[in-house]
């Protein structure tokens, strides 16, 4: 049996991760999932596999030295998939801070509690042991070239804060590998979408803003372009490089999906009114002359776009999921899931949304 702790598996991306792991590996692994759940970190997403044996939650902050050194004490981890972070660029803007704090410190914490649990005497770590570090495309910048993409071997090149203490992040996992020979990985992938991504990013905000009749916030001009991969793919990338990856290698993953955000818009408000049925009041509110361009985002990317090639080549790992079925899937679980909507934009969503959307 494999113990595998997932750090922020009660946001988005980890709690999906963990739903994939216990319905595709039940029997052959155990989940902790340590989590301080922060605005984002939500334990509904979980609700359907809180009370299995295989499944255990722990609150704890990964910037807790004597909390983290504490859970690789009381269990014998096998592998850590590390997801927990400050995620959203428009908040790492507002407050670099506590982006540098989690992002950068706790990993730091985090690697420390992995490596003085697993290293032997001789500086070598016994098999089975890895650390599987869960980072982004945005570390590599801005793409100019409409043809160029970005490689494993593509310079750094952040802009904002979250993307530069993500930045810091990799390059810490990175030295531990080459100075203490830790067993980890790297993945670095594009924009995820899907079920339980919190209302602040622009999928779900935009379904949820379109669902109430209220104004579709668009950055700028609209032709920004992000590369966008269902949830569940990255889930699946994730596990093929656990299963498969080499050691100290870094992964990109993403699935050429490359679309401007005013084309997402339009694809979220056309498939709204068709999955709507007339009898649903929501459906006149869905409207095109909604779209409302903003303020450009400081610093605004204009361009990311992944090249999975390697991970395909290594790991024989390519999506599953086309955007069409994606987002059709996607929308379909928000219009099923109004109450899950309704708590997380209930309590410190508004004046999040009054702060940042009130000054564009
Ligand atoms: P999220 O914001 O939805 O979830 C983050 C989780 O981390 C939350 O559950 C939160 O409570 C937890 N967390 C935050 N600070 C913590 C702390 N100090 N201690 C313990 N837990 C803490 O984020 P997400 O979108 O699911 O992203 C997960 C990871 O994947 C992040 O590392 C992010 O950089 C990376 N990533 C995200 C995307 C994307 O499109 N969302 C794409 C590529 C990579
Ligand atoms: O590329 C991977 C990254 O994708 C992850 O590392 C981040 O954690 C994740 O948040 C995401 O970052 P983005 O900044 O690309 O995602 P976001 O959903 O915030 O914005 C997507 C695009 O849409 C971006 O160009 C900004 C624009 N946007 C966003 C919001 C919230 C708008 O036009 N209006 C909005 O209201």
């Amino acid at each position: 049996m494999e113990t595998i702790l997932v750090t922020g598996g009660a946001g988005f991306i980890g709690s999906n991760f963990i739903h994939y792991m216990l319905e595709s590996r039940a029997g052959a692994i155990k989940i902790i999932n340590l989590d301080v759940l922060t605005y984002a970190g939500n334990l509904e997403n979980l609700k359907d596999v809180s009370d299995r044996p295989d499944y255990e939650f722990v609150k704890a902050d990964i910037r807790d030295k004597a909390a983290v050194e504490k859970i690789f004490k009381d269990n014998d981890i096998d592998t850590v998939v590390h997801f927990a972070a400050e995620s959203h660029v428009d908040r790492s803007i507002e407050n670099p801070g506590i982006f540098v704090e989690t992002n950068v410190l706790g990993t730091l914490v985090l690697l420390n509690a992995a490596r003085a649990a697993w290293e032997l005497k001789d500086g070598s770590y016994p098999d089975g042991k890895r650390f599987l570090h869960v980072s982004t495309d945005e570390v590599y910048g801005s793409l100019s070239d409409p043809d160029d993409y970005f490689y494993e071997t593509t310079p750094y090149d952040p802009h904002s804060p979250y993307s530069a203490s993500k930045a810091s992040s990799d390059f810490l996992v990175k030295s531990y590998v080459d100075t203490y020979h830790f067993p980890a990985f790297i993945t670095n992938c594009s924009n995820n979408y899907g079920p339980y991504q919190f209302p602040e990013k622009l999928i779900p905000l935009i379904i949820n803003n379109a669902l109430s009749g209220k104004p579709l916030p668009v950055y700028g001009d609209g032709k920004n372009v992000r590369d966008w991969l269902y949830v569940e793919d990255h889930a699946r990338g994730i596990a093929a490089v656990l299963d498969k990856g080499r050691l100290g290698e870094k992964y990109n993953i993403g699935g050429h999906n490359e679309k401007e955000n005013i084309e997402i818009v339009h694809i979220i408000l056309d498939t709204l009114r068709e999955l709507l049925p007339d009898s649903d009041p929501r459906k006149e509110l869905v409207k095109d002359d909604l779209i409302t361009f903003v303020t450009d985002r400081k610093g605004h990317d204009r361009r990311y776009a992944i090249s999975p090639e390697k991970i395909g080549r290594e790991l024989g790992w390519k999506p599953e999921t086309d955007f069409a079925s994606g987002i059709r899937k996607t929308i379909d679980w928000y219009l099923h899931n109004e109450e899950w909507l309704a708590h997380v934009t209930s309590g410190d969503y508004q004046s999040y949304y009054d702060k940042m959307y009130g000054q564009r």
